[in-house]
Parts: C-alpha cells; sequence; structure tokens
C-alpha cells in the first residue's frame, strides 16, 4: 500500500509525474464533459487539492458515492495544475470511498450561520473557517509555550480542583460524590462535608494564580496555561464557563517592568500568527473581516497606552461633558463597562490601553496597595494622584474585545495584605499556606492571567467567543 502524503506536502511537493496517496474528505465535486473535479480537504492546510478523474475510469457506483462529505482516499499521478490559485492536482487512478456522507450531512450547504454550525459543533471543525481559527488556535498555544521557554519561564502546573477562591467573586462549580438527594447538614442548615470526597469543600479553579505565585516565589519565573471554570451566568460574546487562561508569574517584577511583559508577550503572539498562519490568516482577512491582518500589523507598530484609572475616569468624564452617551455610570470608583473600555481605546486613543492603579475595592484583596495621601487618596504610576484608595492592576485593554488580561503587582507584605484581608472579612482558612509566602522570605512579585480565547477573538477577527473553542461551555449549553 502507497504511503499518504498530507494534502499540504502535496501541494508544495513538485515531483511532478511521480505516484501519490491523498486521504481526505470531500469539500466539492463537480464535473464537465466526462471528467471529474473533487475538492479534497484532510485539515492539513486550508487549501484544497484538486483530484481531476475521467469518469470512463471508474465504475458508476463508485462515482456516485463520491459526495460532499465523503471520505476518500486518492491514489493518482500528481501534475502541474493548469489551474489558476494552485500549483500540484492529482489525476487519480483509483479511489477507495473510506466513508460515505449522505444528503442528510449537515455540512452541505455553504453560508450557514455561527448559530446553527453551532448546533453542528461536533462537525463544524470541517468547514473552511472553524479548520482555519482551530489551526490558528494551536499556533497560539505554541507562540505561548515557546515565548514563556525562550524567556526562562518554567511550565507550572496548578491544581483545577480548589478548596479556595482566588479571585473572591464566589462564582464557583463545586465538586463532589456527595449523594445530592441525602444530604447531611448541621443544626445551621449548612451542609457536611467531612464525608465528602475531599473532607472539605472543593470547587473547579477560576485562577491558578494562588498556586502560581508559590511557584514564583520558589522558580524565579513559572507560567500556568489551563482550563479555568467561572459559574458566572454572563450569557455575553465574551465569557465562557470553562476558558483557558495563561498566568506567567515573576519574582522582582515591578509595574513597569509587568507591563512591558504584557505588550512583549501580546506583540510576540501576534507576530507568530501573521508569520506561521498566513494562510488561515488570508482566508480570515477575505471571508471574515476585510480589516484583520491589518489591525493585527498595527498592533505590533503601536506603543500601548500606559493609563492610570483614575486619568481614564477624567477622559470618560469629559467625553460625556461633549454629549457623548454611556448606558452606565462611569464616576471615580466606578467598574469599567465595556463601552467605557472601547471608548478609550477604539475611540479616544485608537490603540491598545494599559490601564493602572484601579480603585481598592474593585479588584481583588491580593493587588499592592499605593501609598496613601494625608487626605484619603493615594499616589500611583508616574506620580498619579487619585482621590482614594488604588492598587497596582494592570489591565491590558484591547480593541474590539475589551479586557484581554487582567494583572496586577501583587501585595508583599504581610501587614498590608492582612489589613486588607480583615478590611474584607474574608475567611483566610484555606489560603493559610498563601500568607506563608509573605512570612517567610517574601518578595516583590508580579503577574497576569490571559483569556487564551480572548486572544484567539483577536487574532482570528472572528466576533464570539463560542466560535473560538471547539466545545464551548456556556450557561444552559453543555452539550458535546
Ligand atoms: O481578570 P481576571 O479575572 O484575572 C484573574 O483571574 C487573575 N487571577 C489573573 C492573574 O493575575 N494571574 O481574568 C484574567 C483574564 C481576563 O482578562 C479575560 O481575558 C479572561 O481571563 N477571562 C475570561 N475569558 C473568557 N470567559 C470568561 N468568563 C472570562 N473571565 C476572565
Ligand atoms: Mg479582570
Amino acid at each position: 500500500m502507497m504511503k499518504r502524503t498530507k494534502v499540504i506536502d502535496a501541494l508544495k511537493c513538485t515531483a511532478y509525474g511521480s505516484d501519490i496517496c491523498v486521504k481526505g474528505w470531500v469539500r466539492s465535486k463537480r464535473g464537465s464533459k466526462g471528467i471529474f473535479f473533487v475538492a479534497l480537504n484532510d485539515g492539513s492546510t486550508i487549501k484544497n487539492i484538486q483530484i481531476v478523474g475521467d469518469d470512463a475510469n471508474f465504475d458508476e457506483e463508485t462515482l456516485k458515492r463520491i459526495t460532499t462529505g465523503a471520505c476518500l482516499s486518492v491514489v493518482g499521478k500528481l501534475v502541474e495544475s493548469p489551474a489558476a490559485g494552485q500549483a500540484s492536482e492529482i489525476q487519480a487512478t483509483a479511489i477507495e470511498i473510506l466513508g460515505d456522507c449522505d444528503n442528510t450531512y449537515p455540512l452541505q450547504k455553504k453560508g450557514a450561520s455561527w448559530e446553527y454550525l453551532r448546533t453542528v459543533a461536533h462537525l463544524r471543525p470541517r468547514t473552511n473557517t472553524f479548520g482555519a481559527i482551530l489551526r490558528i488556535r494551536h499556533n497560539m498555544a505554541m507562540a505561548i509555550h515557546t515565548y514563556f521557554h525562550e524567556h526562562g519561564y518554567f511550565y507550572f502546573h496548578t491544581p483545577l480542583i480548589t478548596a479556595s477562591d482566588c479571585e473572591g467573586a464566589g462564582n464557583m462549580f463545586q465538586v463532589t460524590t456527595k449523594n445530592l438527594y441525602d444530604l447531611k447538614k448541621d443544626e445551621q442548615g449548612k451542609i457536611i462535608y467531612d464525608d465528602d470526597f475531599f473532607g472539605e469543600q472543593t470547587s473547579l479553579t477560576v485562577s491558578g494564580q494562588l498556586e502560581g505565585e508559590l511557584g514564583a516565589t520558589a522558580l524565579g519565573a513559572i507560567y500556568t496555561f489551563g482550563p479555568t471554570f467561572r459559574a458566572e451566568n454572563s450569557n455575553t460574546p465574551r465569557h465562557l464557563a470553562e476558558f483557558w487562561m495563561i498566568e506567567p508569574e515573576v519574582a522582582f517584577l515591578d509595574q513597569e517592568e509587568l507591563m512591558d511583559l504584557e505588550e512583549d508577550f501580546i506583540k510576540y503572539c501576534v507576530k507568530w500568527a501573521l508569520d506561521n498562519c498566513k494562510d488561515d490568516l488570508e482566508f480570515l482577512n477575505k471571508m471574515i473581516d476585510k480589516t484583520l491582518i491589518e489591525r493585527l500589523e498595527g498592533v505590533l507598530k503601536e506603543t500601548f497606552v500606559r493609563l492610570p484609572y483614575t486619568e481614564g475616569i477624567n477622559i470618560l468624564q469629559e467625553a460625556i461633558k461633549n454629549g457623548k452617551k454611556f448606558e452606565f455610570p462611569c464616576n471615580w470608583g466606578d467598574d469599567l463597562a465595556s463601552e467605557h473600555e472601547r471608548y478609550l481605546v477604539e475611540e479616544h486613543f485608537k490603540k491598545p490601553v494599559i490601564m493602572t492603579d484601579y480603585p481598592t475595592a474593585i479588584k481583588s484583596f491580593y493587588m499592592k496597595q499605593n501609598p496613601a495621601t494625608p487626605e484619603g487618596g493615594s499616589v500611583g504610576y508616574k506620580g498619579c494622584v487619585a482621590p482614594g484608595p488604588t492598587m497596582q492592576g494592570t489591565d491590558v485593554l484591547f480593541p474590539s474585545i475589551g479586557e484581554i488580561i487582567g494583572g496586577s503587582v501583587r501585595e508583599e507584605s504581610y501587614d498590608k495584605l492582612m489589613a486588607e484581608v480583615k478590611r474584607r472579612d474574608m475567611d483566610m482558612t484555606h489560603l493559610w499556606w498563601y500568607l506563608d509566602t509573605r512570612k517567610y522570605g517574601s518578595c516583590p512579585h508580579a503577574g497576569f492571567g490571559l483569556g487564551f480565547e480572548r486572544l484567539i477573538l483577536f487574532v482570528t477577527g472572528m466576533q464570539n467567543i463560542r466560535d473560538v473553542i471547539p466545545f464551548p461551555r456556556t450557561p444552559r449549553n453543555a452539550e458535546f
């Protein structure tokens, strides 16, 4: 039997006249004057290879079974293609139908809506668009591992099952082996977990950061790259209940260096896509978003704006004075809505923005606190004075995406961290080990979390996060 050649290699091969075997799925078939043409794709590239055959050389039954979606093994002669836009094609001498595909195949018609394709998520990787997205997704994962490996970071595996809530938002999925029909409760009506698998209440992690900090304060620089779970009932094009997050954590990194890292890292990934995913990006640029490649190249040229939250609020207030209407308020202390972020990024600066020094009240307990002023304010990045307490959070806001990275310098002082924990009335029983990092050789450190799917949204130009992960998990949807 002849060894199979991948379509990506067959298309590059110039050994014209030699015999070749390719295998893949029929994208389309047409015919004229006793000659048939099949566009065959095997997923190795966005490009199809054209199979040309003479009807007379094949029995009728075989010809009938070459339908859209069918899986074929083709042996034939590689020849230079007379058709424009392809280097080579195959003159078929033998065709074996590996898998028939009848006319109930859901991907028969072109131009199906994104919504429809989500209902056939088990088959949509076979479409051109999802093939392109999934190859780019793979490439971004390789870019991320390569970036960190080349910069001396260690890939650190943090647990998915945890007894602590990193973000303190309480939107965690529980993990239990308890019989939910017969829950034991104490006198106060609280569930007793003593007899549960772990002997305590456990959940799926919302972030690997806290364990990541343990890694960074030992190995110097680590990153995590794994699934993350959030039971937030956010039915938006930017939220998933299960998404992948990349979390570098670095000892001895200050706020400016953290922002340098965020910017350098994103640019590296975007450049990787431009360098390694040319065919897929050109396809998406043509079919999905005509400004995609231009936007990706634009990001490489831009210097990201570094903007204290307080200055951002001033810009938004100024815009309101000049007639700009927002749905949600944006006074100092408010959490910015995506309309505010998008105004700053897309209309005001027209480039990515790293926002720093958020009000303490809207961010997580572990962020480094800025020095206070006697008036109850605080002093942050480059001397920016805020009217209230602020922390060194550094989020990256992107055009059309909004927040792509959430990061911060971490509070390394045990006393300051504990003061914040008390102020928030947090129960630290399950985080005693985290506090130990501040007791034993505490060090300045910082890190961030990049939402992998939000990066893929940006790099592919897709609009909905459900369409950049093979099998999305969202409220009321766990199919496939
Ligand atoms: O801003 P977040 O909540 O930050 C953290 O979890 C920190 N512990 C990270 C760290 O400093 N190590 O989440 C980080 C990023 C967001 O900026 C966003 O890109 C993405 O994760 N993200 C989501 N992506 C998809 N669906 C969701 N529900 C997401 N929630 C956050
Ligand atoms: Mg965030």
